[in-house]
């Protein structure tokens, strides 16, 4: 029997600096985590400390400058291209802080934007989809305009298409930063819901009602590019 719970999310040496030209930004300074699977944690930090980018690394969609990330115990490689089949692939589902939602597509066509590329969703991620608006609330806004939708609907539509294609791992980017308290409040009962099922979650966030969420399992802190200990 194997005691110590598996690793879902394991990073160590992470740097990332940006090229502006002749300026450069050091965003992520030699940053070290394992996430446990099947848990739900959150790394704060203020403005600018680095947690989109770190985010970025994890999901493989923005190469790091040196250091390594293992999703469920296999390392990363790190493709700019084809970024979101890419992070299908490693078995990722990313929610962005904007919620990446194109304006003047209904909110079943951006559920199922991302696999236009691959010649149209199979019929079981069309089915998936479907459930997973009723099971969310949304299913009567399946053909409106995303850009009609409330900020929690819409949070809760990016959620639903990181989880399209059953990624074991959740990483969500300021997932309250548009929502009043009830909506926090219901936010992490669904959060709690997707961990109960054996998924592993990582929010990044500068608010205390999600950080201070006694529901939270693990909190990092993001300081200049850097985990304070
Ligand atoms: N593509 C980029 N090119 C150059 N600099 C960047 C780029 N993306 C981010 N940065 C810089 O890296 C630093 C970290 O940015 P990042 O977006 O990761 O911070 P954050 O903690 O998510 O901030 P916020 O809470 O405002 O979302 C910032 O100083 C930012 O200006
Ligand atoms: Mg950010």
């Amino acid at each position: 029997m194997n005691e110590v719970p598996a690793i879902a999310i394991r990073a160590h040496g992470l740097t990332k600096r940006y090229a502006n030209g002749r300026v450069e930004k050091t965003a992520l300074r030699d940053v070290a985590l394992a996430i446990p699977a099947g848990r739900f944690w959150v790394v704060s930090g203020p403005s600018g400390s680095g947690k989109t980018t770190l985010l970025g690394v994890l999901a493989g969609m923005i190469a790091p400058t040196a250091g390594e990330v293992e999703l469920n115990g296999r390392p990363i490689t790190h493709l700019r291209d084809h970024h979101r089949s890419l992070v299908r692939r490693n078995g990722v589902g990313m929610v962005f802080q904007e919620f990446a939602l194109v304006a003047g597509l209904s909110l079943a066509e951006n559920l199922l934007l991302p696999f236009v590329p691959e010649g149209g969703p199979p019929p079981a991620v069309c089915r998936q989809a479907d459930k997973l608006l009723e099971r969310f609330g949304l299913a009567a806004f399946a053909r409106t305009p995303v850009e009609r939708l409330s900020a929690g609907e819409r949070q809760r539509a990016g959620i639903i298409r990181a989880l399209l294609g059953g990624a074991p791992i959740l990483l969500l980017d300021e997932p309250t930063a548009s929502l009043d308290t009830a909506n926090v409040q219901l936010l992490v009962d669904l959060l709690v819901e997707l961990r109960a099922e054996g998924r592993t979650l990582l929010a990044t966030t500068h608010d205390l009602r999600l950080v201070n969420d006694p529901r939270v399992d693990g909190r990092l802190r993001l300081v200049d590019g850097a985990i304070e200990t």
